[in-house]
């Protein structure tokens, strides 16, 4: 009897293993393939015609979106971020794929509700208020441990992260409301679904934009409004270079745990296939084996994982 119990316990984590990590990425650590995850037919078919709007696109994950998406048969994309030369940079890497498709770049800065109010306006009208696609791309890591954190990073982060978001959500979706579809993809993190030391600021941000999600699909499904969370784990973006220490200087260093992530790409290409051609609302892209193992034991053995982290801080805090 004891021995089945243990047997159950030892399954029950392994089929929620499969569960959690995306079969294109079990396959791919088995024999380490480099094939591009491409957007499969369903996905361009779903996609023709639609006009979209990606923040966060002048680099990462919101860059390769924006040329996965430049690769279907799209009327207009607006294209946003902080940095115009690297945007410029990405429409001309777009146009080279799509002459048919507008392409248009509005530069905004996440850290200024306003100012994200205002950039979500001009991305409507220069759609002629259709939007079909808001890909919530756009956003901030933070480095530091939480005494060593000004209550100004919480607040940057929480803008940049979520509360922009919300803004810009506010006025797109009431437009959607009244044709009665529409997708918006938010990219949320997989440090929404675990808080680790270090990120006190990031994971309340992101722990924000899965609640809300939530909450907000249970609204919007009604009136033909698709609601996606993303939940990436490691992807080789500048994210950790550009992340927030504790005084809210620039972190500047590229973590190997970065560098070491999934190809930006191809998780543009799974999360385009998982939300156009699967369906699926809240998902896990990317996860190598120590966040897919963190969530599992969330769920199953949550004092082992609290457990875990600390000893994860005590470990950080020595290197220092
Ligand atoms: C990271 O930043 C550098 C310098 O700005 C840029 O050349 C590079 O393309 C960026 N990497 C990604 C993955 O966006």
């Amino acid at each position: 009897m004891e021995m089945l119990k243990s047997i159950a316990l030892l399954l029950l984590p392994l089929s929620a293993a499969s569960f959690f990590v995306p079969s294109t990425y079990r396959k791919e650590s088995l024999s380490r393939l480099a094939a591009s995850i491409e957007i499969n037919e369903k996905t361009a078919k779903e996609l023709t015609d639609k006009s979209a709007i990606v923040t966060g696109a002048s680099s990462g994950l919101g860059k390769a979106l924006a040329l996965q998406l430049a690769k279907c048969d799209m009327k207009k994309i607006v294209l946003s971020g902080r940095n115009m030369d690297s945007l410029q940079d990405v429409k001309e890497q777009c146009d080279a794929l799509n002459s048919q498709c507008e392409f248009h770049v509005l530069p905004c800065d996440l850290s200024d509700i306003e100012a994200s109010k205002k950039f979500a306006k001009d991305a409507l009208s220069k759609c002629n208020d259709n939007v079909d696609v808001l890909v919530l791309c756009g956003g901030m890591s933070s480095r530091s441990s939480f005494l060593e954190s000004s209550y100004e990073v919480d607040e940057m982060l929480m803008k940049v992260n979520f509360l922009s978001g919300s803004a810009i959500s506010k006025e797109i979706v009431p437009s959607m409301v009244d044709k009665g579809s529409g997708s918006i993809i938010w990219i949320s993190s997989v440090q929404g679904l675990i808080g680790t030391p270090y990120r006190t600021s990031y994971a309340a941000s992101k722990f924000a934009v899965q609640g809300y999600c939530e909450a907000l699909r249970s609204e919007l499904t009604s009136s033909g409004i698709s609601v996606h969370c993303v939940s990436p784990g490691y992807i080789s973006t500048n994210l950790s270079l550009n992340a927030a220490n504790g005084d809210g200087s620039s972190y500047g260093k590229m973590d190997q745990t970065t560098a070491n992530g999934a190809n930006p790409n191809q998780v543009a290409g799974e999360i385009l296939n998982n939300v156009f051609s699967k369906g699926k609302s809240d998902f896990v892209v990317a996860a190598g084996f120590s966040a897919t193992a963190a969530i599992i034991l969330k769920f199953f053995a949550p004092k082992f994982l609290e457990q875990k982290l600390v000893k994860r801080f005590l470990k950080a805090q020595k290197n220092e």
